[in-house]
């Protein structure tokens, strides 16, 4: 949890999130010209009513009274609209500002080079865009305008009540700066309390997150009562930091009502003694009993804004940093050829996620148009790399990547990405319809597109059975459907938009007989008049590909077709005894 820094008014992020603002102007003047309103009309009732007592009550003016009550009636109506306007107004101010904001947000951080996500936990940049955000609102509804709008009702009030008479006055404020200080440490008690309630409410979070997501494991091995424990003693912190921030407040509230007990006591003993003297009318002290109470209402709740608004600040401070990060891949490149050949080389490259812990050292190949390269070797040899690094998911050290002869670096970041379809090993499904997950929502895709696709790839029949067929909802992750399902459903999605070079990371997933052959039939037609990539478990997919590649640890160890690799004796034919003999026999 980062901590609170700096001031709750710092001018530079105030001025940065008032940017936002620009575009609701007419909303944020409305505002403030409320604002200014509700301050003024703030002490007009009490001053009323000292004129009722004075002038009507006190000489048994009954008629007089009835009017006055009139003209309170209606004040206490205008109030009541201009206080409905400016809570409106305020809300749809800061509701909109964070619209616009949590939007700026998604789209900088769907923008951000993979390398950013392999750093950055997912809930972090969920509370970003949720939590955070809403504190941003925040300011606006709860925190600035009603602070400035409390501040200038105060400065009306005892403006009001100076003029009425000022020696009264300063008698009676003399307990205000026991209230300031109070409110001082409360505001300081509370800060941290609140933080420490955020900081329990994000482990909270954290732990159901992880929990409900992670069900089956917890429930395949039965860990249920292990991880009650647990989640009781975060339900333990998360109480006890609740407690604590209620507990400032119960003690603080209470202190401001002595402290204005104390105003009040002052005011009927000095009152009294000035309305015996004749000095001041008793209206006077009726109203100052008005004027005091709506003093130390905005007091103690100034408080309370001052954290909003840090909050606020905190909230604002955290998005701009994400705002802020510029990890983008660079897209300088221009080249957007009517159409691709898809001929791939990569030369001397060298690549690392990190500095210079290599993960692929100087790889070369070429792969012509429309032949296939398949990819093995053992676990964490640095096949998948080579896929990222085609798409510019990664950036690659030294050497170069071509397409068509030409840097991959100088092609439009989007049309070289729209060339390459990539199958992933881990299928991701929205909740959305297959359809919408076929072709991500792109329009231009029309629904015979689909079919022919789902067809070609042969999956349309299972598609089909589904209830609803294309329109089936598609649960959170596919849960809904098998992994070999959600593999066919990945292999149309690749299809559909008919690019010339296909990356394919073969899942190993175990599958039935039936979707297997399906499968091993999708990954035939979808290689067809295409250059592929291929990352191959399958016997069939690495036999018939006209190019294999032995990798390990990141480095080429051999090179050939099936049938070169098995003569040459080596690396591949003892992978090839060891993994496929006995699939390859059960196959043959
Ligand atoms: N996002 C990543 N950040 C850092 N290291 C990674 C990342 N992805 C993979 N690696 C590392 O790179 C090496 C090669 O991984 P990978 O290309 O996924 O291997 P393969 O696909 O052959 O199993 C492994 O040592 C792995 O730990
Ligand atoms: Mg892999």
């Amino acid at each position: 949890m980062s901590k609170v820094s700096g001031n709750a008014v710092d001018v530079n992020l105030l001025r940065r999130i008032f940017r936002y603002v620009t575009p609701y102007r007419n909303i944020f003047t409305k505002s403030i010209i409320l604002t200014v309103l509700l301050a003024v009309l703030a002490p007009l009732r009490p001053w009323l009513i000292q004129y009722t007592v004075d002038s009507y009550i006190l000489l048994n003016d009954f008629r007089g009274l009835v009017n006055m009550s009139f003209i309170m009636v209606a004040l206490l109506l205008i109030q009541t609209f201009v206080q409905y306007y400016h809570t409106f107004y305020t809300n749809v101010l800061g509701q909109s500002v964070i619209k616009d904001l949590r939007i700026t947000v998604f789209n900088h951080i769907s923008a951000l080079r993979l390398k950013y996500f392999d750093r950055t936990p997912i809930g972090q940049l969920i509370t970003r865009t949720v939590s955070d955000l809403e504190t941003i609102a925040d300011i606006f509804s709860e925190g600035l305008i009603v602070i400035v709008g409390d501040i200038l009702q105060v400065v009306a009030i005892i403006a009001v009540m100076l003029y009425t008479d000022w020696e009264l006055t300063l008698i009676v404020l003399i307990p205000m700066p026991l209230l300031m200080a109070a409110s001082y440490v409360f505001k300081e008690a509370i800060k941290s309390a609140f933080q420490e309630v955020r900081t329990q409410v994000a482990n909270l979070n954290t732990f159901l997150q992880e929990h409900i997501s992670g069900i089956r494991i917890i429930q395949y091995f039965a860990r249920e009562n292990q991880e009650m424990r647990k989640f009781k003693k975060i339900n333990a912190r998360h109480r006890d930091a609740h407690i604590q921030s209620n507990w400032y407040y119960s003690i603080f509230f209470p202190v401001v009502e002595i402290i204005s007990a104390l105003s009040i006591g002052l005011l009927v003993w000095y009152g009294s003694k000035l309305i015996i003297a004749n000095d001041i009318s008793p209206g006077v002290v009726v109203s100052f009993i008005m004027y005091i109470n709506m003093l130390f209402r905005p007091i103690r709740e100034l408080a309370d804004k001052f954290n909003t608004l840090q909050m606020g600040m905190v909230g604002a401070e955290r998005i701009f940093k994400v705002l802020d990060t510029d990890e983008k891949t660079e897209n300088k490149g221009i080249l957007k050829p009517e159409t691709l050949k898809g001929d791939i080389e990569f030369r001397n490259v060298w690549f690392a996620y990190n500095d210079e812990n290599w993960v692929l050292k100087d790889i070369s190949f070429h792969v012509k148009p429309g032949e296939t390269l398949a990819l093995v070797g053992a676990t964490g040899a640095g096949k998948s790399s080579v896929i990222n690094i085609l798409n510019r998911f990664y950036e690659i050290n030294k050497g170069s990547v071509l397409v068509d002869g030409k840097d991959i670096r100088d092609y439009e970041l989007n049309y070289l990405r729209s060339h390459i379809a990539t199958v992933l090993q881990d299928v991701f499904l929205f909740s959305d319809t297959i359809g919408n997950n076929i072709n991500l929502n792109n329009q231009e895709i029309s629904r015979e597109d689909l079919v022919r696709a789902a067809m070609e790839v042969g999956a349309h029949q299972f598609i089909e059975k589904l209830p609803g067929g294309y329109d089936y909802d598609v649960m959170e992750r596919g849960a809904t459907l098998s992994a070999g399902q959600a593999q066919l459903i990945s292999f149309i999605r690749a299809m559909v938009y008919d690019p010339q070079i296909l990356v394919l990371d073969e899942a190993t997933a175990s599958v039935d007989t039936e979707t297997e052959e399906l499968i091993r039939h999708a990954i035939n037609k979808l290689m067809e008049g295409r250059t592929s990539i291929v990352i191959a478990h399958r016997l069939s997919t690495i036999q018939n590909a006209d190019k294999i590649i032995v990798l390990d640890r990141g480095e080429i160890r051999e090179m050939g077709s099936h049938q070169q690799l098995l003569k040459f004796n080596g690396y591949y034919k003892r992978l090839y005894d060891l993994q496929f003999n006995s699939e390859g026999i059960a196959k043959a």
